[in-house]
């Protein structure tokens, strides 16, 4: 007769092996969904810390993280991300060079970074302005426009943000393009600048149409110069370059019978969408760089979707970069003024929280 007391024994100690191993298996499953997700920094701050930071870095570079993302900060590690240099180019832009060696040393035109300033603040993705790989530094400029940039302001040279993660979403492709128009709005010409510049070593031969409201708002004039053949700058008043719009200079440029093989275009929606229209009279492929509202900038929160040719594309890990002619911009107007009346009032609390603060 079986001893059936000895068997249950047995299948008792397996099935709790089993259930240990389970129990490990969902542990280190957690530990990869924290890492790719919202929170992945406190994950970094366990006892652990940098034996894990460690394998993550070694597994980024493989195949852990396609993208090479440079892994959270540790927060007790103040001299990580630091603001090694800050500038107002106008009233409302400002440009900070960002100590960040493993993202400098991958970041390539038209890819993104997202941070946090501080612990609580939001999360802000901005396309990389510039990089130096010899410095292991990225450079990043934003418009003062809502409480996460007001507050990111407040930051001064020698100060650390929190965290800063990328390079995050697909390069430009400009490998192989021989005569490209950069087009550049406002605050845009931030991002087309890399382009500019990326074509230009490449030896492509670059038109640069940049567009601002007036000459106070004017930002990146020699650095646009130093890249290009022909740099059209435009003012919508007049008060400096040519009065018009970018998409009257452009097509002034295509009339005069210059041949692209591409129009690259990043500014305002309305802009590209304008861009848009008028290249695809021509004929002439457009590029246009998107920035939707971003949530994990990974592809799993779906914030940033958009429709490009019918289908749903996640600006993060399917673009930035879209054509042009492809792109639904009213749909994407209309979801990038969601968050309208939220912005305003975070903006007027944040005011009122800087008055105190001043005080
Ligand atoms: P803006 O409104 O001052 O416009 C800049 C220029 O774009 C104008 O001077 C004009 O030449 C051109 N432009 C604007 N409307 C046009 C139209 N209807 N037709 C043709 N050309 C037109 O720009 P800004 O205030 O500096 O930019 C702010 C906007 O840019 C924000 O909405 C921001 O989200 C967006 N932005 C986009 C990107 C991106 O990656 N696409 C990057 C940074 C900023
Ligand atoms: Fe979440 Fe793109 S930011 S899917």
């Amino acid at each position: 007769m079986p001893d059936y007391q000895k068997m249950y024994t047995i299948l008792f100690n397996k099935l709790t092996d089993i259930h240990e191993e389970i129990e490990k298996i969902q542990q280190v499953v957690e530990e990869i969904y924290i890492n790719t997700s919202e929170d992945r920094y406190l994950w970094l701050d366990t006892p652990a810390e940098d034996a894990i930071l460690e394998k993550i870095e070694k597994e980024s570079e493989t195949s852990y993280n396609k993208n090479g993302f440079q892994n959270a900060t540790r927060k007790e590690n103040s001299s990580m991300f630091k603001i090694v240099k800050k500038e107002h180019l106008n009233p409302t832009v400002a440009k900070m060079v960002i100590e960040a060696p493993l993202i400098a040393k991958k970041a390539e035109p038209g890819q993104f970074i997202i941070f946090r300033a501080k612990e609580d603040s939001e999360r802000i993705p901005l396309t990389v302005a510039d990089y130096d790989r010899e410095a292991g530094t990225v450079t990043i400029i934003y418009q003062i426009v809502g409480a996460g940039t007001m507050e990111l302001d407040t930051l001064e040279e020698g100060d650390c943000l929190h965290d800063f993660v990328g390079p995050l979403g697909t390069p430009s492709h400009v490998e192989g393009l021989k005569k490209v128009a950069v087009v550049g709005g406002g605050v845009g010409c931030a991002i087309a600048y890399p382009v500019a510049k990326k074509l230009h070593e490449l030896g492509a031969v670059v038109h640069s149409v940049v567009g601002f409201r007036n000459k106070d708002l004017v930002i990146l004039e020699d650095e646009f110069n130093a890249v290009s053949d022909k740099v059209c700058m435009m003012t919508d008043d007049g008060s400096y370059g040519e009065k018009g719009l970018v998409t009257n200079a452009l097509e002034k440029l295509i009339n005069e019978g210059n041949q692209y093989d591409e129009v690259i275009a990043i500014g305002p929606l309305i802009m590209m969408k304008f861009v848009c229209q008028l290249t695809k009279k021509y004929n002439i492929k457009t590029v246009v760089s998107m920035n939707p509202i971003m949530i994990d900038g990974t592809g799993m929160c779906g914030g940033c979707r958009l429709t490009v040719g019918g289908e749903t594309k996640f600006a993060c890990v399917d673009g930035p970069d879209f054509d042009g002619h492809l792109v639904d911009f009213d749909e994407a107007m209309h979801r990038g003024t969601m968050y309208k009346d939220f912005e305003q009032h975070a903006r007027e609390a944040e005011c009122n929280l800087l008055k105190k603060e001043v005080k």
